[in-house]
């Protein structure tokens, strides 16, 4: 499942987020990249070990656990320190897929399994040409490029590349989250139930005998897939 999420970050954290990026120390994007990524990797980020990416990063969990719709849509376990990244005019990120497995840092080895990736995008699309994430999945090939502030949520498992940015800047937060629900095939089916009992709820009220049921259901698809 590939969700668009709009307005995870608020105009002022966003204001706040591009102040600290716009002095902050940044290195070569290929730092983190695996094997294969390293050779299509061509952008820069902020040093995970940095108190800016840090600092950033815990803002973007913070924002992330008062949105109803990531919660529901990636039902997340565990989300690794959100990284910063920059591609300025010429960068790229050339098709590849992500690690699946990665280390939590400064958990002394704790393995996480990415399920989910997301991007957060951080400039306004007026400020850069190209630059789209590129993602494919069963459906076909889906260029996306979003308002500052929003965010992509598409199943780790997906191809995708960074178009090259063929003007101006394009800075984004990225992040991967291990899902209580491994197969994204499940979690699309609870996201799709959530929203419908939401719908359903505002027009029902929450004393409907259907509305209760539906809630059940979910709660007991939950149990039966959920790991922890
Ligand atoms: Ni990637």
């Amino acid at each position: 499942m590939l969700l668009k999420i709009p307005d995870v970050l608020t105009p002022d954290e966003l204001g706040h987020v591009r102040q600290v990026l716009d002095t902050a120390p940044w290195i070569d994007g290929r730092a983190t990249a695996g094997d294969l990524a390293t050779q299509a990797k061509c952008n820069a980020q902020l040093p995970a070990d940095g108190h800016e990416c840090r600092a950033l990063g815990d803002l973007v969990l913070a924002a992330l656990a008062r949105c109803p719709a990531f919660q529901s849509a990636a039902l997340p376990r565990r989300i690794l320190p959100p990284l910063f990244n920059r591609y300025d005019t010429g960068m790229a990120f050339g098709l590849h897929t992500d690690n699946a497995i990665r280390i939590v840092p400064g958990s002394g080895g704790t393995h996480l399994r990415t399920d989910v990736s997301a991007t957060l995008f951080l400039s306004d699309p007026n400020d850069y040409d190209g630059g789209e994430l590129v993602i494919e999945d069963t459906y076909g090939t889906h260029a996306v490029k979003l308002a500052a502030g929003h965010l992509v949520l598409y199943p780790a498992s997906s191809l995708h590349r960074v178009a090259p940015v063929t003007r101006g800047r394009r800075r984004a937060c990225v992040f991967w989250a291990q899902s209580l629900v491994r197969d994204d095939g499940e979690r699309a089916l609870l996201y799709d139930l959530d929203v419908a009992i939401i719908d359903l709820r505002t027009r029902m009220g929450d004393g409907d005998g259907a509305v209760q049921g539906l809630v059940s259901h979910y709660h007991n698809l939950l149990r039966r897939w959920a790991e922890l």
